[in-house]
């Protein structure tokens, strides 16, 4: 097993530094500057879409939190819009589907039970359905209309995380793709994107070189109950993810909030010593994000940020900044979730727990 683990402590670990790779066969041969996006097993027409009336992206766990930002990007490029669900909700709730729906069904392994009932439920009622998985052969890829593989390679650490980062890959690219085949974006603007998610291996690279103040806030907050996450748009997806890994792997509680909600109820629970981590990566709601983080200050909260390198203001605010490289606000979400996945790794190692294998949870949950 060790030899597996290729020098790492865990396999959670690994397959956190084999991001640079997985993006990269993610999107080898599908994006390329200059040229339509490729993808090989997603048979959409132009026609096809704009008889759509509507796209539902349903999925569990992580999957469903790559669908929260799969979302906005989505919208943001085709225009069409976008409902997100958890599988084991949208199946029970009587969706509205027929054959004006596409579905998007996201499953690392292919095998999850509500996510597979979802797809065959939305077949039947006339739906299509493109599934986003990492499993060749997984009931879910079998079983779907288009396919779209993210290419992470095997994840055996029960919190998904290379997984995650490609899922999110699929979701621009596909969303890049409608884009092109409506005509909703200039080749300009796409061009932009496309070089932009191609440079991410070495920026995500560039982050996994430097884990020291990761490291140091880990060991600050590892003996912590309660800890909050902040962010606003795509920020308030990431926390999400970030919330939801930390939780799973260090069991501490940990709740993801939006930065304009803090006031409705969250700011409650913030007293002093409390800790709160909050992405910022959207330039337009930086000030806003800023002031979210002045008020829990100000209540005597110690904040870990991360941000975008230009951003100097924030480190008169928070206690500790992890600074990103820079890039699109429409793509920075796939960067500062990097940080937080190895918060989360760390602060499980400090504890001393089975960061691999965290107690109750399985890797892939083919019952209901
Ligand atoms: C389990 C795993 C999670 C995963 C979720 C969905 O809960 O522990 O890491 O996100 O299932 O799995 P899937 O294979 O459908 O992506």
């Amino acid at each position: 097993e060790s030899a597996e683990k290729g020098g790492y402590a865990h396999f959670t670990l690994k397959e956190i530094y084999e991001q640079p790779k997985a993006l990269r066969d993610t999107m080898t041969s599908r994006i390329v500057p200059g040229q339509p996006i490729k993808l090989d097993d997603i048979h959409i027409t132009r026609e096809m879409l704009l008889h759509y009336s509507r796209i539902y992206i349903v999925a569990c766990g992580t999957a469903y939190n790559a669908g929260l930002i799969g979302k906005v990007a989505m919208e943001n490029l085709s225009r069409i819009p976008v409902e997100v669900d958890v599988a084991s909700e949208f199946r029970y709730r009587n969706p509205l589907i027929d054959n004006r729906t596409l579905v998007i069904t996201i499953s690392q392994s292919g095998e999850t039970a509500d996510t597979l009932a979802v797809l065959r439920d939305a077949q039947t009622k006339g739906a299509r359905v493109i599934a986003i998985t990492n499993v060749v052969g997984s009931s879910i890829s079998r079983e779907a209309d288009d396919v779209f593989y993210t290419w992470a390679g095997p994840e055996i650490g029960v919190a998904s995380t290379k997984a995650y980062l490609t899922m999110l890959v699929a979701l621009y690219a596909i969303g890049i793709h409608f884009a092109e085949l409506l005509d909703t974006k200039t080749a300009e603007e796409l061009d932009a994107i496309k070089k932009e998610l191609l440079t991410l291996p070495e920026k995500v690279a560039e982050i996994l070189a430097h884990v020291e103040k990761v490291k140091d806030f880990a060991q600050r907050i590892h003996g912590e109950k309660d800890v909050f996450f902040l962010g606003r748009g795509l920020d308030y997806q990431i926390a999400v993810e970030a919330s939801l890994k930390l939780k799973e792997l260090s069991y501490i509680h940990s709740e993801a909030y939006a930065g304009g909600e803090l006031k409705h109820g969250s700011i409650a629970l913030i007293e002093d010593g409390i800790s709160v981590i909050a992405p910022i990566t959207q330039r337009d709601l930086t000030e806003k994000m800023q002031s979210n983080i002045k008020e829990v200050v100000s209540r005597g909260a110690k904040v870990m940020a991360v941000t975008y390198a230009e951003n100097e203001d924030v480190a008169k605010y928070a206690d500790e900044v992890i600074y990103i490289p820079s890039t699109l606000d429409l793509i920075a979400p796939i960067l500062a979730v990097v940080p937080l996945q190895l918060l989360a790794y760390y602060v499980a190692l400090y504890k001393g727990l089975d960061v691999d294998k965290p107690r109750n949870l399985a890797k892939s949950v083919t019952v209901e």
